[in-house]
């Protein structure tokens, strides 16, 4: 078990996440490769879960000690006990997510349109449960990334928008339930602008490019400034240090945080 101390030091500044645990899921590339990397600048211990192994030890050789590796399927329910149980992380980053088949609805199957469902939705749910029921230690902070589509809805995507709904649903429920039982853990989603930045964005990027008959070039000119995974990083840090945290919900863009009502 790692020494994740109860005294974070000053609350509401990035120093005082130094020395403590992070634990994010879906480390190995695109946001949560970046997110590891912000926590891990701010001197936090991180733990990345992934199944890629030779991704995440890559990241392990870039970031040093600071930087633990564990491949796992981050929506195994078992995982979660464990590895909250071993680490008690004070940040719990839920950022895995499954890349959607990129169809209209009556070209995916039941099996397509649930995919991120079966990951995204799952894992979010088994990591909440873990950290309401384990619980977290008082003054921990859980970010669950949801998405701008589950605002504007996604129609290539399958069941991606829904999903991404559902878990923002789910981290203000799990708010409430914090609230309700004294535990002081600070629930909070994140959503997301659609970016070709990553792999899940690049493939989101493209298809809505092809559907509107546009090339890839104009699509992203109209689409205005892309987030970057450094932002991301960056804004969960904030978040994760108490600087923003009144809200259970924030959209995220280029100008960084707004929260939602
Ligand atoms: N990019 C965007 O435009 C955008 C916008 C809004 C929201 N989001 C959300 O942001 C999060 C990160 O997306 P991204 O764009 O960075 O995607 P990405 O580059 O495809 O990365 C997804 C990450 O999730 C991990 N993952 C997937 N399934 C997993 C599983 N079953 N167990 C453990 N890890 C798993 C992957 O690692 P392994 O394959 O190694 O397991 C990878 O590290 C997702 O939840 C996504 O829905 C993305």
């Amino acid at each position: 078990m790692t020494d994740n101390a109860a005294d974070p030091g000053e609350p509401g500044t990035v120093e005082g996440l130094a020395g403590t645990t992070a634990l994010v899921t879906g480390a190995s590339r695109g946001f949560g490769r970046a997110i590891a990397t912000a926590l891990s600048g701010v001197g936090a211990h991180v733990v990345g879960v992934a199944r890629d192994q030779a991704r995440l030890h890559d990241l392990r050789d870039e970031l040093g000690d600071t930087f633990a590796p564990v491949v796992a399927e981050a929506t195994d329910p078992d995982v979660a006990a464990r590895l909250i149980g071993e680490h008690r992380p004070l940040t719990l980053v839920l950022n895995a997510g499954a890349t959607p088949l990129l169809r209209p609805l009556h070209h995916q199957t039941w099996e397509t349109f649930s995919r991120n469902w079966e990951v995204d939705v799952q894992h979010v749910f088994h990591w909440v449960r873990e950290a309401l029921l384990h619980p977290l230690l008082p003054g921990s902070t859980v970010i669950a990334v949801s998405s701008g589509a589950a605002i504007n809805g996604s129609p290539l995507s399958g069941g991606y928008a829904g999903a991404k709904a559902t878990i923002r649903f789910m981290t203000s429920y799990a708010a409430a339930e914090s609230k309700r039982e004294g535990l002081g853990i600070t629930f909070a989603s994140v959503l997301p602008k659609l970016t070709p930045a990553t792999q899940l964005g690049a493939s989101g990027v493209a298809a809505y490019a092809e559907r509107q008959g546009i090339d890839l070039d104009s699509f992203l000119t109209s689409f205005g400034p892309a987030l970057t995974p450094e932002q991301v990083g960056t804004a969960i840090v904030d978040l994760a240090a108490g600087r923003h945290l009144h809200q259970d919900a924030y959209l995220l863009s280029p100008a960084g945080l707004a929260p939602l009502g």
